[in-house]
């Protein structure tokens, strides 16, 4: 059974989504991935830290063949005005002309998403859908299409599998919610 709440650094954080509850869902988006991807061999790019987890759970469930590599996107520090465009950071393999499935652990401004898709055309892929494990749907800010969603959750910080409060958290197995005292 999962601690009803957990404490990371100085904040509590109570239980939101169960591992039985991520590894079933998991196991869904996996499958309709399987589905609609067969017989286009796609690439997988997991976007660390945070998709580490999901991106190895959901790997396990796809049964079609399929390769996947990890990069970083860190905030691009250079002349943009926006300071919004990301660099791209660690991806060897070659994007061109290849479907690539984006899987990430959550999209909340959809900032960094629309960041990645984008670089991503540029480099030459033939499609880009993007799997995130949660989506904050009240906070979405730019037009990024998430054709593979595992939770829509409302506007509240999260940490566990995966995803991190200042470093800390991600180990954890299930998702839990920061409380409000
Ligand atoms: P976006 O560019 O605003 O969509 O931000 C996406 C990134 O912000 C994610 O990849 C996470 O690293 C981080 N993030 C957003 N919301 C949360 C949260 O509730 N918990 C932990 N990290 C989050």
């Amino acid at each position: 059974m999962p601690q009803p709440t957990v404490t990371v650094h100085d904040k509590t954080f109570e239980l939101f989504i169960a591992e039985e509850e991520i590894q079933k869902k998991v196991e869904e988006l996996g499958s309709s991935l399987s589905q609609n991807l067969k017989d286009t061999k796609p690439l997988f790019i997991g976007i660390l830290n945070g998709a580490f987890m999901f991106a190895s759970d959901l790997m396990k469930a796809v049964n079609i063949p399929a390769e996947i590599t990890f990069m970083k996107v860190t905030s691009y520090q250079g002349m943009e005005t926006t300071g919004q465009t990301k660099e791209l950071i660690g991806l060897n393999d070659s994007v061109k002309g290849r479907d690539i499935v984006v899987v990430e652990d959550i999209v909340d401004t959809g900032i960094t998403m629309e960041s990645i898709v984008d670089q991503l055309k540029n480099l030459g892929a033939k499609s880009i859908e993007v799997a995130s494990l949660l989506l904050k749907p009240d906070c979405l800010q730019r037009d990024v299409e998430v054709k593979y969603t595992g939770f829509e959750i409302p506007e509240k910080f999260v940490v566990g599998y995966g995803l991190d409060y200042d470093g800390l958290g991600r180990n954890l197995k299930d998702i839990y919610q920061l409380k409000h005292e």
